[in-house]
């Protein structure tokens, strides 16, 4: 079976290419990158003003299942996964049962295989059942294909814990994901300490509950030399720490949500919004600024949404009681267009990098260029496509973004994977 995508602006920067030309895909793989192709018999698709860049990778998203289906399941999820543009996401270990063994992944890969409208790759837990105490079976699920580990939703407090979980995934060659937060010092914290906390009289969560973790973990990065990506990073001075521990040649890299480039506590006004509740907090006008400065200049290495699907009846309470987190994967690839792209901050082959092509070295993926032979795995959007984000349209079981109402340039409007389209005009092919 051929396919023939033409006379779309192709852009990849792993190979120089920013030029409008045919892609002709056979089976699974790029056949032909150029001008004019020709193919008897090729199904065509003609996408004018659209842009094709390798298979955007969102690598840290809660899917939810097995444990929590009423939230988000692994189709529903993976179909909004395609709606937004991604052809693969990595899904988090937080479930329940908690992704801590080979079965686990092994269920999660099968469901996938059944019901996924992207790949789905599989992260690990560090320890059993999240608590900290106890490592995980880390080389049972590496063999079984999981992908990276990561306790996120926690910290792992203790030192020597961090240094065993390193030290095994070394072995691997598998990353080390910390979601960095010393519980001590967060303690009930709601939203950012400081302004935010006095104003809306809700426990802080003061910057330094990321930073401390941050900073002891580019230690043990050093210690151990086991690659370490800081997940959710939201602050100024701990991109700095990134920057240095770059600088010093350490394998450390660190992703930004867009709700904490795009929102501060400054949006968290006195009605109250559950949907703006997120762990880490939205931060200052200056730390969203620093982040922004430093998707620019490289320091962020991946765009990720923490996609942390909830149910309308436990958003819908106090501030207090509600659960942590929103939901990002409908919404990531325009918001990235119109506040990134568009805005003239980064160009095309930026937003490649830290949305496709980094996350995927990071999670030791295949490489995914626009070029004959590699898998076809691609992204097609309408970088001039005007819309507005409302909640019905979310293919999320959840409707948690803080992003409702926002009007937005530039979606996805294809996907393919492995050949295969999964998206065609806006709508998830079945
Ligand atoms: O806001 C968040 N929600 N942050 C996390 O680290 C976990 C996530 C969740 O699982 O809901
Ligand atoms: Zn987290």
């Amino acid at each position: 079976m051929a396919l023939m995508l033409r006379n779309a602006r192709l852009v990849d920067p792993q190979v120089g290419l920013d030029e409008v030309a045919d892609v002709l895909i056979e089976d699974e793989r790029i056949a032909k990158v150029g001008a004019s192709l020709e193919c008897a018999g090729a199904e065509e698709l003609d996408l004018s003003g659209k842009i094709i860049v390798p298979g955007l990778v969102d690598m840290h998203v809660h899917l939810r299942e097995p444990g929590f289906e009423l939230k988000e399941d692994i189709a529903s999820g993976t179909r909004a996964a395609a709606r937004g543009g991604f052809a693969a996401v990595c899904a988090m270990p937080n479930t329940n049962p908690i992704t801590d063994d080979a079965l686990a992944v092994e269920y999660i890969k099968a469901r996938a295989e059944a019901v996924g409208k992207c790949r789905v790759l599989v992260s690990g837990a560090c320890t059993k059942g999240l608590g900290g105490e106890t490592l995980a079976e880390m080389g049972d699920m590496v063999r079984h294909g999981c992908c990276a580990f990561t306790d996120d939703g926690r910290g792992i407090k203790d030192s020597g814990m961090m240094r065993r979980v390193l030290d095994y995934a070394a072995q691997f060659d598998r990353v080390v994901m910390p979601h960095c937060q010393d519980d001590e010092l967060v303690g009930a914290g709601q939203v950012n300490e400081g302004v935010a906390s006095t104003r809306l009289g809700l426990e802080g969560w003061p910057a330094e509950g990321e930073e401390l973790e941050i900073m002891r973990d580019i230690a043990l990065c050093r210690l151990t030399g086991c690659p370490v990506h800081i997940q959710h990073l939201t602050t100024k001075r701990a991109l700095d720490m990134v920057r240095a521990a770059k600088a010093e040649g350490l394998p450390v890299t660190c992703e930004v949500t867009p709700h904490h480039l795009f929102l501060t506590e400054d949006n968290i006004g006195d009605d109250y919004p559950t949907s703006l509740k997120v762990n880490p907090p939205l931060r200052t006008v200056a730390d969203a600024a620093a982040l922004i400065e430093g998707v620019f200049d490289g320091s962020v290495d991946a765009i990720v949404t923490d996609h942390a699907p909830h149910t309308e009846w436990e958003k819908d309470r106090e501030f207090e009681l509600a659960p942590f987190g929103m939901i990002g994967l409908e919404t990531s690839l325009g918001l990235m267009l119109t506040h990134m792209v568009h805005t003239g901050v980064i160009d095309y082959a930026k937003l490649v990098d830290v949305m496709a092509v980094t996350p995927r070295a990071i999670l030791r993926q295949e490489r995914v260029a626009i070029e004959p032979g590699c898998m076809a795995d691609l992204t097609v959007f309408d970088p001039n496509e005007e819309w507005t984000v409302r909640a019905e349209d979310f293919l999320s079981k959840a409707k948690n973004s803080g992003f409702v109402g926002h009007s937005l340039k530039g979606r996805a409007t294809h996907v393919l994977v492995g050949g295969k389209l999964t998206l065609r005009d806006g709508v998830i092919v079945d």
